[in-house]
């Protein structure tokens, strides 16, 4: 592979955002027929630099070389006609089109001659079922995007980058939102396309997967390139350390048992596969561990319980307070706080600061006869970007702006500064780097600790074995099988997750 001459090239590569140095002269080469792995901590530079090679945006200092010639391209459309494609890391699916529609957006087929063209529906549609087919996707080729799970629409977006002619794919932590039967399926369509010759950019935050996956690995600290190793030379140990600059000196916190006390109890939300109802109940200080993966339908309970989806006769209530026909709203100004899959779009108010964001999530706290107290406010922040070590360390800085791990910091900083007196977390480390994971445990532990029930719910059984103190795995909604008391044995939950059937994902751990 190496014998080959490199496809696209980064040379000196630097980028500036007034005073942040966001990449510092990073040179990379990028082969054909390679799955080239790009790792580093949250706000290390990762999705700057494929911002830099996709042309969304222009480097301020160094070159872009494509077959070994520097090129400059204006748009990530001109990108795409020359062959680089790219799956972001934050969805660019219009919601109120179809997943047809989403997937011919800039690439109609068109049929006429000279200046009458016509769309061409038949065209579209063949090629985007064609391409759906790969990830057994077909049936909802004519949903609108906005109505698929998260899972789903990151396939498209996956789909989307794989279209054409593509000689370069970027993924923007492909696997973030994904079930580990979908990131089994994904890696399959990778090893298909390195056998092809396209190359593969992979950012990415699971290590296990990394080494699993990637022929090279570039790792990227604080804007700088570290070193670019070969995958069958690292152990991920010593990955850890050069990603870090450090080792990782800390697991998992330690447990405290629970209270007694019930903080939320609710039915109507969960049946046993016998039919009966379950009920859910969430003690203080009780961290309840569920397994996301296809087919659990783990949204589902979450979203009853915070009210966004309607289920008849259930019943909620919440420190005593019967909360069943409350609206979600309300649920949430009665202290339920919730870290869903989409951190930025769902959970946080893009172009406001991160103070202005935990601001709103507390507001009763902050305010004092209707005035805000800043001071106040910026205290706060400031002892949450430095608990959970948010970079920039800007309580000012727009929460658009941050990378996406920080964004998702942000999102579990604000619920725990508002004291929510319970936490439903989706995935809440699924986009975070190693070292910010540790973070947001010691966060999520401290929580329960001053009092809180949490519902955490994860793709990765590890996190979940470490942390809770129940795990419930649940199939189609309903309770598969609960287990009441730590230790966990890990590959017994993951039994029960798969039906005996162990996913890839987990097989690498
Ligand atoms: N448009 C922007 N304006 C100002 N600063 C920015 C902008 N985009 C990125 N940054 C900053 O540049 C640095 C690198 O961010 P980047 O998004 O590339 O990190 P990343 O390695 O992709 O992190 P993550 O793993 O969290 O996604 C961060 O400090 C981030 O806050
Ligand atoms: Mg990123």
């Amino acid at each position: 592979m190496l014998n080959d001459n490199p496809l696209l090239s980064a040379r000196g590569v630097g980028m500036k955002y007034g005073a942040l140095t966001a990449l510092s002269d990073v040179s990379i080469d990028f082969f054909p027929g390679e799955v080239h792995a790009v790792v580093g901590e949250n706000g290390a530079g990762k999705s700057t630099l494929m911002r830099v090679l996709s042309a969304e945006e222009p480097a301020t200092s160094g070159q872009v070389l494509w077959n070994g010639k520097p090129i400059t391209l204006s748009s990530p459309k001109e990108a795409k006609k020359r062959g680089i494609g790219v799956v972001h890391q934050h969805f660019q699916l219009v919601n109120t089109l179809t997943v047809i529609e989403n997937l011919a957006m800039g690439a109609y087929p068109t049929r006429g001659m000279g200046w009458v063209k016509f769309l061409d529906r038949k065209k579209m549609r063949e090629s985007a079922l064609r391409h759906l087919a790969l990830f057994d996707l077909e049936s909802k080729a004519d949903m609108l995007v906005g109505d698929l799970t998260v899972a789903e629409r990151q396939m498209v977006e996956i789909i989307r980058a794989l279209q054409g002619d593509s000689r370069v794919v970027i993924f923007d932590e492909p696997t973030a939102s994904l079930g580990a039967e979908e990131a089994e399926r994904l890696f399959a369509v990778m090893a298909r396309m390195r056998e092809e010759g396209i190359c593969i950019i992979l950012i990415a935050h699971n290590l296990d997967e990394v080494l699993a996956i990637s022929d090279r690995i570039t790792i990227l600290r604080n804007g700088q390139k570290i070193d670019t190793v070969s995958s069958s030379d690292v152990c991920r140990d010593e990955l850890v350390g050069l990603i870090m600059g450090r080792r990782l000196a800390e697991g998992y916190p330690s447990c405290q048992t629970p209270a007694d006390e019930k903080v939320l109890t609710a039915s109507g939300v969960i049946t046993t596969a016998a039919g009966t109802q379950e009920n859910l109940s969430l003690h203080k200080g009780e961290i309840v561990g569920v397994p996301t993966y296809i087919g659990a339908q783990v949204n589902d309970l979450l979203d009853s319980l915070v009210g966004a989806r309607r289920v008849p006769r259930m019943s909620l209530s919440l420190k005593g307070k019967d909360l069943s026909n409350a609206r979600q709203e309300v649920r949430i100004g009665h202290g339920i706080g919730v870290v869903p899959g989409d951190a930025l779009h769902d959970a946080l108010i893009p172009n406001m600061t991160i103070e202005e964001n935990i601001m709103l999530s507390m507001s009763g706290q902050l305010t004092s006869c209707g005035v805000i107290r800043r001071k106040k406010a910026r205290e706060v922040a400031l002892r949450m970007i430095e608990e959970l070590g948010i970079r920039p360390a800007d309580p000012t800085a727009r929460v658009d702006r941050l990378s996406g791990g920080n964004r998702q910091k942000v999102v579990v900083g604000k619920w725990v500064a508002a004291g929510a007196s319970v936490m439903l977390l989706d995935d809440p480390t699924k986009a975070v780097d190693v070292g910010a994971k540790v973070d947001i445990f010691r966060l999520i532990h401290k929580a329960a600790q001053d009092g809180a029930a949490i519902l955490f719910v994860s793709s990765e059984i590890e996190e979940l074995v470490g942390m809770s103190h129940r795990i419930l795995v649940l199939h189609q909604g309903e309770l598969r099988k609960a287990f009441v008391s730590r230790p966990f044995d890990k590959q017994t939950i993951l039994a029960e997750v798969v039906g005996g059937r162990a996913p890839v994902r987990n097989n690498l751990q």
